[in-house]
């Protein structure tokens, strides 16, 4: 009889060793093996005459299902989705403790009216799902069931006994099945726990989502370990001390994975923010220096946001460099260009970055608008409050060519702007339009001329 292995898995990455080691070769964290009996789904044997019953088919004789997508009735979250649910489909909603993912998947369940809903909750009691749903001013919850469960044998059980038309677990690592020897929310019981929801998903052809929180200490079993398996990763992120929330598909089977969706978190739930730049810019104080509105497109949307740079003395020590919502080695390049190309000396100085309302952004074109912030703290003048600036920085100092910039001016003259700069050789492929002056400039010098005076 073959011996069975066991096997050691690392709880960080999923990196498998036959034996146990200190320090995962894959991930470099230390202590992350934990030994893990084989699951007793693998060791099948193959049934006999199994082979001849199988058949490959001919493509050509296959007919196209158009599927029809399911409406989760949230515009934002549709648009992410590629249109709405597609049935079958499995969807990974990930994102930090805290901030929201429950929240939208009882939204999403309240406003699909006359669709069964089953919410599984292992992290909460249905007091408290329900304390929820009273918050969000729920009406119609009829057609929502709760249930308080971890063990997904059960919860199949369940499920077989009555379909629902939609499933939503909260939280896969909450979730075990009792055949397999480690805790839940190893990498093992998270991956075999999503391998037979997908299944599920699939032979009755119903949308399931499952909610994984992202673990920095790296110690349970993130989503990263099914986003292979599941057809859609969304992810809902945003800063804690911020209202607004952003969800983006970082994977889609049936959709683009550039739409993003926006919304707001109030104390009766999320709102959809239908006007980002409107929002974005509310808190914007004018006359202050270090503050530059960059035009961004996020998804296919021109969004305008406000990016701030304070620029102060440091005070003993090493410099420091700080970012939020920006990539932190993008801005030591921006600091390496201003140095050689403008002269600008930052050696001796703290320099602080921060995309205001809480959001990440990391398209190139923005650069321009950061690079004036910190020259404008720096020097301590104002950037003109009625000019937008979009553009790459290159190593040279030159301003680079942006993608879809008639949209990013179109959404600057919507706003009532009254002025543009943009790379030079973005200006062939612009129209005039009315009410806005587009501004072409090739260096970073031009541009810092044009919008500090
Ligand atoms: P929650 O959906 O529980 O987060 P997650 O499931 O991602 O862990 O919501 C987290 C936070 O949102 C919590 O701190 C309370 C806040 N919240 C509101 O501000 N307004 C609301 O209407 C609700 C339901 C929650
Ligand atoms: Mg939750």
């Amino acid at each position: 009889m073959a011996k069975i292995q066991t096997k050691y898995v690392c709880q960080s990455c999923g990196y498998v060793s036959p034996r146990w080691v200190g320090k995962c070769p894959n991930c470099s964290e230390w202590n992350t093996f934990v030994e893990e009996a084989p699951s007793p789904l693998r060791v099948s044997k193959k049934p006999a005459g199994a082979a001849s019953r199988i058949e490959p088919i001919p493509m050509e004789r296959l007919e196209t299902i158009d599927a029809p997508r399911i409406k989760t009735n949230i515009d934002e979250f549709d648009r992410v989705l590629g249109g709405g649910l597609v049935p079958g489909s499995l969807i990974l909603l990930g994102g930090d403790p805290g901030i929201g993912k429950s929240t939208l998947m009882m939204q999403m369940a309240l406003e699909m009216k006359g669709l069964v809903v089953l919410y599984i909750t292992g992290e909460e009691s249905v007091q408290q799902i329900k304390l929820r749903a009273e918050r969000l001013q729920a009406k119609e919850t009829k057609s929502i069931l709760l249930l308080a469960e971890t063990n997904l044998d059960l919860i199949l059980d369940v499920i077989e006994r009555g379909i629902p038309d939609l499933i939503i677990v909260d939280s896969i690592q909450t979730m075990y099945r009792p055949g397999l020897e480690s805790a839940p929310g190893s990498v093992s019981q998270v991956r075999e726990s999503t391998a037979l929801l997908l299944r599920f998903a699939k032979t009755e052809n119903i949308p399931v989502f499952v909610i994984g929180h992202v673990t920095k200490e790296g110690m349970i079993a993130g989503p990263r370990v099914i986003e292979h398996m599941v057809d859609t990763v969304l992810q809902f992120e945003g800063e804690a001390h911020y209202a607004y929330r952003i969800l983006r598909a970082l994977k889609n089977r049936y959709g683009s994975t550039n739409e993003i969706g926006i919304f707001e978190m109030h104390d009766t739930g999320l709102r959809e923010v239908k006007n980002p730049s409107e929002a974005f810019l509310s808190e914007r104080r004018y006359g202050t220096s270090g503050s530059t509105v960059v035009s961004s497109i996020e998804g296919s949307r021109p969004i305008l946001i406000e990016v701030q740079a304070l620029v102060t003395p440091t005070s003993y020590g090493v410099p420091q460099r700080n970012t939020t919502g920006f990539d932190y080695r993008r801005l030591s390049l921006l600091l390496a260009v201003l140095e050689k190309r403008v002269g600008l000396h930052l050696g001796s100085y703290d320099v602080f970055v921060n995309i205001a309302g809480g959001v990440k952004i990391d398209e190139p074109a923005i650069d321009l608008g950061i690079a004036v912030s910190i020259a404008s703290s720096l020097r301590d003048v104002s950037v003109d409050s009625s000019s937008v600036a979009v553009g790459e920085i290159g190593l040279g100092g030159e301003i680079r060519t942006v993608g879809q910039i008639e949209k990013r001016v179109q959404e600057a003259a919507k706003l009532g702007f009254k002025r543009i700069v943009v790379p030079h050789n973005n200006l062939k492929s612009l129209r005039p339009h009315d009410g806005i002056q587009i501004v072409g400039v090739y260096s970073i010098n031009e541009a810092m001329e044009e919008l500090l005076g």
